[in-house]
C-alpha cells in the first residue's frame, strides 16, 4: 500500500518541518521589502501582478525543500510543475507570497503556503492527499501548521505550537464570512452579484486578500466560515488541511469535494447552512 496509510508519523512531522522552516525563511526573506517593490509583470489580468520576490521566494523555497529532499516534485505558482507529480514520494505545493497585491501595498496579511501532498490509497480509491502544511504570516509572526489526524497549530513568536480549534455551531445569521474574488472581470461580477445576495443573511463579510490567510482565521476562530470559487490549488492546499485539522469541514457545493472551482470552510453546523446558501445563487458560473 502507497501513500499516507504508510507515513509514519515521523514522516509527517518531518514533513512539517521542511514546511515551517522553509516557509519561515522565505517570509523573512520578502519581509525585508514588503511594500517597497514594484510590479515586475502582469499575468491574468492587468490587475493579477507578480513581483520580483514573487518569483525570488519560489526560487528559494525551491532549492531549500530540494536540498533535503531532492527526489520530491514541486508545484509551484510561478515555476509550474518539476519533477513526477505522481511518481515522487511528496509533491510540494507552494504559493511563495499569497496576498501579493497586499505586499505591495504596504498591507500586513500575506503570506507564505507551503503543503505537502503525498499518494493516498484507500478501499480500493487511489489518489493524492495534502498531508502536512505550514502558512506562514511574517508581518503578524504568526506560523500556522497542520498535521493530517493530529492536528491545526498556531505558533505566535517564538511560542510553543498552540492546539487551534474553529467555532462550533455558529448560526448563518451570527457568522463572519471571509471570501475572496478572482482577477478576471467576468468572474468578479458574478461574486459581487453572490456576495451581495448573501450578505443581508450573515454578520458580515471580510475580504482579508489572502486565501491561506482566510482558511487559517477559521482555525483560529477569527472567522467563522470562508468561500471562494476560482482559487489556486497553491491557495488553498497549506490552508485547507489547517482549517480542517482545526475541526472545520472543508469542501464543496452539493457535496463536492474541496476544488478550484469553488472552496468552502466552516465550523461544524456552520458549513450545510452556508453551502446550501451559496448553492442556491449559482455561484459557479462567470458573467
Ligand atoms: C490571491 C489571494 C486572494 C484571492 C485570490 C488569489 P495571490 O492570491 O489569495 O485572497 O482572492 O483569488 O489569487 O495572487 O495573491 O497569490
Ligand atoms: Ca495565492
Ligand atoms: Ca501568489
Amino acid at each position: 500500500m502507497s501513500g499516507i496509510a504508510s507515513t509514519s508519523d515521523e514522516t509527517l512531522l518531518e514533513l512539517r518541518s521542511v514546511a515551517v522552516g522553509v516557509a519561515r525563511e522565505a517570509g523573512d526573506m520578502l519581509a525585508d521589502r514588503a511594500g517597497q517593490v514594484e510590479v515586475a509583470a502582469t499575468k491574468s489580468s492587468p490587475t493579477d501582478v507578480v513581483t520580483e520576490m514573487d518569483r525570488r521566494a519560489e526560487e528559494l523555497i525551491r532549492a531549500r525543500i530540494l536540498a533535503t529532499r531532492p527526489a520530491d516534485a514541486i508545484l509551484g505558482e510561478e515555476g509550474g510543475q518539476t519533477g513526477d507529480a505522481d511518481g515522487a514520494p511528496v509533491r510540494w505545493v507552494i504559493d511563495p507570497l499569497d496576498g501579493t497585491v497586499n505586499y505591495l501595498y504596504g498591507l500586513h496579511d500575506w503570506a507564505v503556503s507551503i503543503a505537502a501532498e503525498v499518494g493516498w490509497e484507500e478501499g480500493g480509491e487511489v489518489g493524492r492527499k495534502i498531508v502536512a502544511g505550514a502558512v506562514f504570516v511574517p508581518m503578524r509572526g504568526e506560523m500556522f501548521s497542520a498535521i493530517r489526524g493530529h492536528g491545526a497549530f498556531l505558533r505566535a513568536g517564538d511560542e510553543s505550537w498552540n492546539p487551534l480549534h474553529c467555532r462550533p455551531g455558529v448560526p448563518l445569521d451570527q457568522a463572519l464570512i471571509g471570501t475572496g474574488f478572482g482577477y478576471l472581470a467576468a468572474r468578479r461580477k458574478v461574486q459581487g452579484e453572490v456576495v451581495a445576495a448573501l450578505l443581508p443573511r450573515i454578520r458580515d463579510i471580510r475580504r482579508i486578500g489572502v486565501a491561506s490567510v482566510d482558511l487559517c482565521a477559521i482555525a483560529a476562530g477569527r472567522l467563522d466560515g470562508f468561500y471562494e470559487r476560482g482559487l489556486n490549488y497553491w491557495d488553498w492546499a497549506a490552508g485547507a488541511l489547517v482549517a480542517a485539522e482545526s475541526g472545520a469541514v472543508v469542501g464543496g457545493l452539493n457535496g463536492a469535494p474541496v476544488s478550484s472551482s469553488m472552496t468552502v470552510a466552516a465550523g461544524p453546523g456552520l458549513f450545510g447552512p452556508l453551502t446550501d446558501a451559496l448553492a442556491a445563487l449559482d455561484p459557479e458560473r462567470d458573467a
